[in-house]
């Protein structure tokens, strides 16, 4: 017996359009997908129904950048509560970073996630490993035991890896055995102390900036480095237009440099911030209008490839310190589409194919994953979307443990209604 999905919307390859599918799954796989102009609805005799009518059918939606905050962190969020909140966004594949307690720098730490994952997570979680051992810049971890173990990737993120020598160094590793570096891009010299962007909001309130450049001269080193040792490259959450720039040229030039944003980059900027609030401090920080039109046009231009949110669960205590002392970090996993769907899908600037395959197709392809494609003999991860209720963004609703976002009270649509990860139904309305 298997599980007919009738009358899902299926955006048509090419066209602005939807068309009626019905899809078989069996097995874990999707085993048949009928157009319904063509060949009518299917005899679904001895089968479970879903019925997905007005609702869109998609590939489940895969983050490459989430912080799941296991080990260490449990207070603010667990591989239990993090994969039913991606499961709730309609996320069937997240990549989670390794700075947690202690960070997945070696394979216990990274048999220990992928433990917790297998027995109380509800999506699929691919961990990444530390460049250097306790991300402290010093020391290259064993990459190859975590790639034996099944890292997808290595990355310091939450910090930079400030040496240019001992970036060079991992990258020249990474390429020897064909795996990507992940790059959080952050030059300490440049930021010392800094919350917010340098501009309008911080001079403002008197508030020391955090400039472009810090982001920028890593991007900029590290693309030359990328150049030198031929690994694949990933620059992580852009938000300054001077990365955006350096990438195309390095793209230009045939490196091979990839790279993500995230919706609160695309979506806001430093003169949106309504005060000293803690749940508008992230990092990389809200940059100014200018660098949000420019990562906008990365995205559009292919310049920037995929979207991910960099989910960043803090606990309501931490976030209501003072501004210096908050942590930095915004919940993303459960307002990322509806945000992106309202806010560039409804008002016409992108068309629904556009943005569903950057956060599907685009990132299996980049990370050489096997799902992201609705098709015959793929595993059955799906998700349907609610594309024409509005609802406003309730943090009391979250299935995160966390509550840190800007977004509270946007009115939005296109919210996930049922999350499918192999042929079982994780998250349902
Ligand atoms: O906003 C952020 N939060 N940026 C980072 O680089 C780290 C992350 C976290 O771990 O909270
Ligand atoms: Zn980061
Ligand atoms: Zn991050």
């Amino acid at each position: 017996m298997g599980t007919w999905i009738i009358n899902g919307s299926v955006p048509v390859r090419g066209q602005n359009r939807l068309e009626k599918k019905h899809v078989l799954v069996e097995n874990g796989k999707i085993a048949a997908i009928l157009d319904d102009a063509a060949e009518g609805a299917p005899d679904t005799v001895g089968h479970e129904i879903i019925d997905a009518a007005g609702k869109l059918l998609s590939a489940g939606f895969i983050d490459m950048h989430v912080h799941l905050r296991e080990p260490g962190f449990e207070y603010k969020e667990t591989i239990a509560t993090g994969t039913r909140s991606a499961a709730r966004g309609g996320y069937t594949t997240i990549a989670c970073m390794p700075n947690t307690r202690p960070v997945i720098d070696k394979v216990e730490t990274v048999n220990y996630v992928l433990d917790k994952a297998e027995t109380e997570g509800i999506v699929r979680v691919l961990p990444y490993g530390c460049i250097t051992k306790n991300q402290l810049g010093r020391e290259l971890t064993d990459f190859a035991a975590m790639k034996e173990a099944g890292v997808v990737g290595f990355t310091d993120d939450g910090v930079g890896v400030q040496s240019a020598q001992m970036m060079k160094d991992a990258m020249a590793l990474a390429a020897s055995m064909n795996m990507p570096v992940i790059a959080h891009c952050e030059d300490n010299t440049l930021v010392e102390g800094g919350s917010f962007t340098e501009g309008e909001f911080a001079r403002k309130n008197g508030l020391k900036g955090i400039p472009n450049e810090s982001e920028a001269i890593h991007v900029g080193r590290d693309i030359l480095l990328a150049e030198a040792t031929g690994v694949h490259y990933h620059v992580c959450h852009v938000s300054a237009e001077q990365s955006v720039r350096l990438i195309r040229h390095g793209k230009q030039f045939g490196i091979k440099v990839t790279s993500e944003v995230c919706p609160h980059h695309l979506l806001l900027s430093d003169e949106d911030i309504p005060g000293m609030d803690p749940n508008w401090k992230m990092n990389p920080p809200l940059r100014t209008p200018k660098d949000v039109e420019a990562v906008i046009a990365g995205l559009e231009d292919g310049t920037i490839d995929i979207i991910v949110t960099d989910h960043a669960p803090h606990s309501e205590e931490e976030k209501a310190r003072d501004l210096q002392m908050a942590p930095f970090g915004i919940v993303g996993f459960e307002t990322a589409f509806p945000l992106l769907y309202t806010k560039f899908v409804r008002t016409g600037r992108w068309t629904l194919e556009f943005l569903l395959d950057r956060m599907t197709s685009k990132p299996a392809e980049l990370f050489g994953l096997p799902w992201g494609i609705l098709e015959v003999g793929r595993a059955a991860d799906l998700t349907l979307v609610d594309l024409e209720t509005e609802k406003a963004v309730d943090p009391a609703q979250f299935l995160s443990k966390g509550r840190n976002t800007p977004f509270a009270g946007w009115k939005l649509y296109g919210w996930p209604s049922l999350t499918m990860v192999a042929g079982k139904t994780v998250w349902s309305e």
